[in-house]
């Protein structure tokens, strides 16, 4: 049986969104992340050096599991595996690009936003996606309406989430975890402050697993 996505962040759900600009900064992020107990991380591929920290990454703080992030074509997705993410994330879903995702077997994550979009990912065995930008699109109000009509669907909202609404997020049962960059914040990372990173990040599990998740 393929891993969900949901399984790989049962424990700890939530998902740092890192833009890396060094691998000397993936590397020190990843294990403030894991020293505050976050077991996962998406490196997006939105900087020249992010699949080259993502092999980092992997070599250098094998207790994280890391995958990619900002996946928009299959020749990324190729490019990714081989640099050895262990997960898929992208922002949209297309046919195409669903379908190289699920070529490779790995907990894969699209992104989808509205009705039709859902139904492409249904139509393609995804049961599980990411909602971004989630406070843009209506937050969880607009996430309790398409769940109400999609109940098999589970969510990941990502984008303007933080520790001021994740309570709001995770009272509702179709959310599976949350995505974002609120405790990887810039200023921290240009400080080499991996200590507050990790204090962010216990912060962040402290919360949600007072909220009984
Ligand atoms: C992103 O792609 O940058 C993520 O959605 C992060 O969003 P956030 O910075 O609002 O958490």
């Amino acid at each position: 049986l393929k891993p969900s996505f949901s399984d790989l962040v049962k424990n700890s759900p939530i998902l740092p969104v890192l833009h890396m600009e060094s691998i000397e900064e993936a590397v020190h992020v990843s294990r403030a992340l894991y020293k505050g107990g976050i077991t996962c991380a998406e490196i997006v591929l939105r900087s020249p050096v992010a699949l080259d920290c993502i092999k980092a990454v992997r070599k250098q703080v094998p207790e994280m599991t890391v995958g990619v992030g900002t996946l928009t074509t299959p020749k990324q997705v190729i490019d990714s595996v081989a640099a050895g993410a262990q997960f898929l994330v992208s922002p949209s879903l297309t046919r195409t690009l669903a379908t190289a995702m699920i070529k490779t077997g790995l907990p894969m994550l699209p992104g989808t936003v509205s009705p039709s979009e859902i139904t492409q990912a249904l139509e393609l065995g995804i049961t599980e996606v990411k909602f971004f930008p989630a406070e843009q699109y209506g937050g969880i109000k607009t996430i309790k309406a398409l769940a109400s009509v999609f109940s098999q669907v589970k969510f990941c909202p990502t984008g303007g989430v933080s520790l001021d609404n994740l309570g709001e997020y995770f009272a509702n049962d179709s959310i599976f975890a949350v995505g974002g960059s609120w405790m990887v914040p810039k200023d921290l990372i240009a400080n080499k402050d991996w200590d507050a990173i990790t204090l962010l990040s216990e912060q962040a599990i402290a919360a949600i697993h007072k909220l009984g998740r």
